[in-house]
């Protein structure tokens, strides 16, 4: 998408969709200067009751051929309680409402109290990202009418810098959205492999694939445990962006890559959403995401490690028995007491192995435990840290990026949860507090001298009905906050 900054007047510009955020009580004297282009507004207006309020909406199509063709008013609510947030899902709702369009969309929001390169950012995002659609598995696509190019109209010209990251940041989040749609059939463990590959090659970055010889010989016990009930081969997928010049910060991305979790022996039944875990690589698919978005955006001083084990959890005469007992590629012995909590066996090894690569710096991301989107529902993820400084520089980025974070305490005494008679733990505790466990789990695969995150996107992974920036269906939830914490680090 075409993205700038409009110097123009609300009764100069030209285009063919125009968005006007108006607050509450306000209508009245900005429809004066709307009436003066668009005669009838304020009838309009009056006739619609249209009040300003908070998600309120007004659709005028003056002439097909009129310039603009369409007016969309949108309401923002009182005036001072505007926060960027407001932006966010006014420009969300005024592209929505654009659909149909072609050509350039104007959109004037009350910019004056926000920071303008930031409020420019967050619209523009917010923009491209609600007018995504997926059409890939129909077999005739409705022909959609979409906004081309964007103009802000009324902030200053320097805000354009805003606007540099959008595209390459979108692109990352379009990327996770199309991985998780897709179904188990489409998307594979050799899928995500030729992903990372198709990255490697377009932003000249590193790649290793380790196959399930590479793993056994790496004694990654715990991960193959959960592929060997698969017809599909697992993935170990290590991919590494690094900058021109020096290194200064070295950061590890890992995501979970189930690409289908049925649950094992332990299989999914009723009500625990089988057929919706396809979306079981949501993390895979944000770092993958990520990494698209870094090697466009190439930010300086950072190496980015991304890791995924990738593979089914699935049932046949070779799966994992319940009780059976497994070794990670640490030595330690986990006695699988439940064959659903596969994500944690995974990412055991795959945590060990991005320790290896002596990162300042680990953030995982997982669906990992239905828990937590009982803890905290589907706008927010959970996510625990052993470091504040890290804790913190994550809650920035995911602010920045208008994703919902929220901090989850690493209660060690939950660890007796997990004790096990025979092995060195269970992979399982009881259900209270099982997004906890969960987290603690993975910690005794982290380096102790390692600043390390785990983010819990069982929740906002998946949107049934759609909100804000989200159409329905995969939200490519993380891409934002990783991007903006990586190019923070730079
Ligand atoms: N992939 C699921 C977590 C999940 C469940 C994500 C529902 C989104 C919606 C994970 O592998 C899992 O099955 N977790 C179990 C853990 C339990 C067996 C300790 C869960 O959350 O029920
Ligand atoms: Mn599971
Ligand atoms: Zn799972």
């Amino acid at each position: 998408m075409r993205l700038s900054i409009s110097s123009t007047n609300l009764k100069e510009w030209s285009g063919d969709v125009l968005v006007v955020g108006l607050p509450k009580g306000e209508p009245s004297t900005t429809a004066v200067h709307l009436e003066s282009r668009f005669p009838g507004v304020s009838t309009a207006i009056s006739q619609q009751a249209f009040e300003g309020k908070t998600g309120q909406k007004l659709v005028l199509n003056p002439l097909a051929d009129a310039n603009p063709q369409r007016l969309v008013l949108v309401g923002l609510g009182d005036i001072d309680a505007i926060d960027l947030d407001g932006l966010r899902a006014a420009a969300a709702a005024g592209a929505q409402a654009s659909i149909g369009c072609n050509g350039c969309l104007g959109l004037q929001l009350p910019w004056d109290s926000h920071n303008p390169d930031h409020a420019a950012r967050i619209s523009a995002e917010a923009v491209r990202l609600s007018l995504y659609a997926d059409q890939r598995f129909q077999k005739e696509p409705e022909q959609r009418r979409l906004p081309t190019a964007l103009e802000l109209i009324g902030l200053p010209a320097s805000a354009a810098a805003g606007l540099e990251p959008v595209n390459a940041t979108c692109a990352g989040v379009e990327l996770a959205r199309e991985l998780v749609a897709a179904p188990p059939n489409y998307v594979t463990p050799a899928a995500l492999a030729e992903t990372a590959a198709a990255l490697a090659r377009d932003y000249g970055m590193e790649l290793t694939i380790l196959e399930r010889a590479d793993c056994e010989a790496r004694g990654m016990g715990a991960f193959l445990a959960v592929s060997q009930g698969s017809d599909l081969p697992p993935k170990f997928i290590h991919l590494i962006y690094r900058p021109e010049g020096a290194v200064k910060r070295r950061l590890a991305l890992v995501g979970k890559g189930l690409t289908f979790d049925s649950g094992g022996y332990n299989l999914k039944v009723g009500g625990a959403q089988i057929d919706m875990m396809k979306f079981d690589m949501g993390g895979s698919a944000s770092v993958l995401g990520a990494m698209r978005s870094i090697g466009e955006l190439k930010p300086a001083g950072v190496e980015v490690h991304m890791v995924v084990a990738s593979c089914e959890n699935m049932v046949n005469g070779s799966a994992v028995h319940p009780g059976d007992i497994v070794t990670a590629a640490n030595g330690t012995t986990i006695e699988i007491n439940n064959t659903d909590a596969e994500g944690r066996l995974t990412l055991a090894d795959a945590l060990l192995y991005a320790c290896e690569q002596k990162p300042d710096a680990v953030v995982d991301l997982a669906t990992l435990t239905g828990a937590c989107v009982v803890a905290l529902g589907d706008e927010m993820a959970g996510f625990w840290s052993n470091n504040d400084a890290l804790a913190e520089a994550l809650d920035t980025a995911a602010d920045a990026g208008g994703e919902g974070l929220w901090r989850m305490p690493l209660r060690q005494s939950y660890k007796k949860g997990l004790k096990s008679l025979l092995a060195d733990m269970k992979n399982t505790g009881p259900r209270p507090g099982g997004s906890i466990t969960a987290a603690l789990f993975l910690k005794e695969f982290v380096s102790q001298d390692t600043a390390w995150a785990h983010i819990d996107i069982a929740g906002p992974v998946w949107s049934d009905k759609g909100k804000g920036v989200n159409p329905a269906g995969a939200t490519g939830y993380g891409v934002r906050t990783l991007v903006n914490w990586v190019c923070a680090q730079a």
